[in-house]
């Protein structure tokens, strides 16, 4: 049991002792505490927020309730993490990507959340591939190819993984202090020596508004290197989709794209961009326009392509250059005018109907639906011009989408500013 006094002076916004989380944490593992407690003390967390003492204890906790990744090469490892958008394939290129330049990467992937697509399901498009790889094969896969994108094992933060699964039924998800722990001990547990964070806001993110992905953003930095890991962050745009594609197959076979050096320029951007901040992090370049270069470079040779399909060969998979979808159709602009807005939670949630993303935790995936974004905001629009090309595989779900869709996509009749990716460099940075 956990006593009751600790929960009532979180409740009171006193910031715990050390020791109290400890005993929480202990708790957690041991479940020697029941789920109404932690349910308690998580939400009065969300409630209270936490200090930056109480986050690094819990992540310190949270990392040691399991183990850490043996290193068994010589090179440096680093890693990126997003915290979720909506057509967000960036890891499949960039794992692959930073290997090119002599760097490992132990990518610890997770599944679908909400109505953001996870790079597993993604992965998973392809037959066979098996995203449960254990510690010796992560770390046999790290020798040969220097990639691995796999799910976290049982014994990387067993305590996030409950934690997780209570908040996620208790509505306390979206704690800064509870989402950094979460994230940050399961980076630590990777045995880094360079973390990226790609921090999104905006309508197709986990963090809609600018100032709390901000917010985040220094939390999970700020952890990161007073964990002694060096952590960079980049504030990124979701308030329309990275890229022109959204579902799974959809996603791989857009990644595949830009991993053969074309592909939309948002994916390329931030990828170059995200990968290159590790590379400065490390010390391999001198400058973001050096390493950004570096790496383009492997996407135009068609290298990185090559270990990308060694990757999904490793673990099992079977590669195509473009995964089947299902067929397609096209939603028409009402009117004309100018697009003006982008819900992404409403293009999130018809991918989720159309069955590319999941209701409940055990509902299987179909890898083939999802949509083709035909438009871009501050785009101008023709009446009867295809916005966007709906993949399902029956009439029900493509006129569910097509409702939605056309709910989503807002047309003005005067003209939009296109919207910047990577905010200036002046509000790239903490508030
Ligand atoms: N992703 C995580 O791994 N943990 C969170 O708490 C939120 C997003």
């Amino acid at each position: 049991m956990l006593p009751t006094s600790i929960i009532a002076r979180k409740r009171d916004g006193y910031e715990l002792t050390a020791d109290e989380i400890r005993f929480i944490v202990q708790g957690i593992v041991d479940d020697s505490i029941p789920d109404y407690q932690l349910s308690a003390w998580a939400m009065a967390v969300l409630c209270r927020g936490m200090s930056v003492a109480e986050i690094a204890t819990l992540t310190d906790c949270m990392l040691s309730s399991g183990r850490r990744l043996r290193r068994s090469t010589e090179r440096l490892r680093v890693d990126k993490h997003s915290t979720g958008g909506l057509g967000d394939k960036v890891s499949l290129i960039l794992a692959p990507l930073l290997a090119c330049v002599g760097l490992d990467v132990p990518m610890l992937s997770g599944r679908g959340l909400g109505i953001t697509g996870g790079t597993l399901d993604k992965l998973e498009a392809y037959p066979g591939f098996r995203c449960n790889l254990d510690e010796t094969e992560i770390e046999r896969q790290l020798q040969n190819i220097g990639c691995v994108i796999t799910g976290t094992t049982e014994h990387i933060a067993p305590a996030d993984r409950k934690l997780y699964l209570l908040r996620d039924v208790t509505a306390t998800v979206p704690s800064i202090g509870l989402i950094t722990g979460s994230i940050m001990s399961k980076k630590l547990a990777a045995n880094l020596d360079a973390l990226v964070l790609d921090v999104k806001f905006g309508s197709g993110a986990f963090m809609q508004e600018f100032e709390d992905a901000q917010r985040l953003m220094k939390s999970l930095v700020e952890t990161g290197q007073r964990m002694g890991l060096t952590t960079r962050a980049v504030l990124s745009d979701m308030n329309q989709p990275l890229g022109r594609m959204v579902g799974n197959a959809c996603e791989a076979n857009e990644a595949v794209i830009v991993l053969q050096g074309g592909g939309p320029s948002d994916v390329r951007t931030l990828t170059l961009r995200l990968g290159a901040e590790l590379c400065l992090a490390v010390g391999l370049h001198d400058s973001l326009e050096e390493s950004q270069a570096a790496l383009a470079r492997h996407l135009d040779s068609g290298e990185a392509f090559e270990r990308f399909q060694q990757m999904i060969a490793c673990q099992g998979g079977l590669f195509q250059a473009q995964l089947p979808l299902a067929p397609g159709a096209e939603v028409a602009a009402p009117t004309s005018g100018w697009i003006s807005s982008v819900d992404g939670q409403l293009l999130g949630h018809a991918v989720i109907e159309m069955g590319g993303g999941r209701q409940r935790k055990d509902s299987a995936i179909d890898h083939s639906v999802g949509l083709e974004m035909l438009v871009r905001i501050g785009d101008s629009v023709e009446a009867g011009q295809p916005l966007c090309r709906i993949f399902a595989h029956n009439e029900t779900d493509r006129g569910l989408a097509s409702a939605m869709i056309s709910q989503a996509l807002q047309i003005s009749s005067q003209p939009v500013e296109p919207l910047s990716l990577l905010p200036a460099a002046e509000f790239n940075k903490f508030p």
